[in-house]
């Protein structure tokens, strides 16, 4: 039990740069307080004495502001940072090493028994007034931006945002628009098909695209291989390939495509 309260304290020194000492950690963190009750609420929850639990964690809510109900699985280092505002419902599922901010909630959205909160898998940072709710995953290191409303299953190591939440991806804009140009080419139309969407169709047509793209420009190379050999095979046998389409790899090797 002291081994599991010391790496608590130490987890707050790594997620928190205000953290001064160990004295001022233990006695002026909420969260701490938070997670510690609710262990003595979770051990008598799970043998049996419900009433006793749900008294421990009001008592901890009056506390610290911090309802989690005695039912909820909570990994090791679990950091709330401030804390007040925070609700955790029963069924909800907590990894290792989570960061939750105040304001959040893991709530449900049925009033059926049974799984009906998130699972947030080791390393998820939740940020201040974020609403996570339904019965989904949100994967290992995923991040959830403060105030945003997840209502959907978050990969592992995304950033999800604003409401609806939506993932976000960084630096990937040429691979969006080089997806776009594919889509042009063939006649299809690719509205609402966004490298960002966790859809798994719209992810296989995005990957489709992106193949497409890779056998493209393979086919342009040979064609322009061929015409440097002086066939005129790509110009008379594969006329959907225009000249312009391997007009850039022939210049690049000095020599025009076969006519
Ligand atoms: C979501 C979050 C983790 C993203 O951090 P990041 O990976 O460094 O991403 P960036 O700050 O570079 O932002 C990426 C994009 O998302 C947007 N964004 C970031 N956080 C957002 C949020 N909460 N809601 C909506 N959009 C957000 C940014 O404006 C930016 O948009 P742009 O690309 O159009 O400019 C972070 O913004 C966040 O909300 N963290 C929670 C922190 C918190 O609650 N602190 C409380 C301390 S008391």
């Amino acid at each position: 039990m002291f081994e599991r309260m010391r790496e608590d304290i130490q987890g707050v020194f790594h997620r928190d740069p205000a953290a001064r000492n160990a004295f001022e950690v233990v006695t002026c963190y909420p969260g701490l307080h938070a997670v510690w009750l609710h262990r003595a609420a979770h051990a008598l929850w799970t043998s049996g004495w419900k009433w006793l639990a749900r008294g421990v964690s009001n008592f901890s809510r009056w506390l610290t502001g911090i309802e989690i109900h005695p039912g909820a699985v909570i990994g090791r280092r679990f950091f709330i940072d401030h804390g007040m505002g925070i609700v955790i419902g029963e069924t909800a599922e907590i990894g290792d090493d989570v960061t939750l901010y105040q304001g959040v909630t893991l709530g449900g959205t049925s009033w059926n028994k049974g799984k009906r909160h998130p699972t947030l898998e080791d390393g998820v940072v939740v940020g201040a007034g974020a609403k996570v709710l339904g019965p989904f995953t949100v994967g290992a290191g995923a991040k959830i931006g403060s105030n945003a409303v997840v209502t959907k299953a978050v990969p592992a190591g995304a950033t999800a945002v604003g409401i609806p939440a939506k993932i976000i991806v960084k630096g990937d804009d040429g691979l969006e628009a080089q997806r776009q140009a594919m889509a042009d080419k063939l006649g299809f139309d690719a509205y609402g098909v966004s490298q960002d969407m966790p859809d798994p169709v719209a992810r296989a047509i995005g990957q489709l695209l992106d193949h497409l793209h890779a056998v493209d420009n393979r086919l342009e190379g040979i064609c322009g291989a061929l015409g440097k050999l002086g066939s005129d095979y790509c110009a008379k046998d594969m006329p959907q390939l225009r000249d312009e389409d391997f007009a850039g790899v022939c210049k690049d090797q000095g020599d025009k495509p076969a006519a």
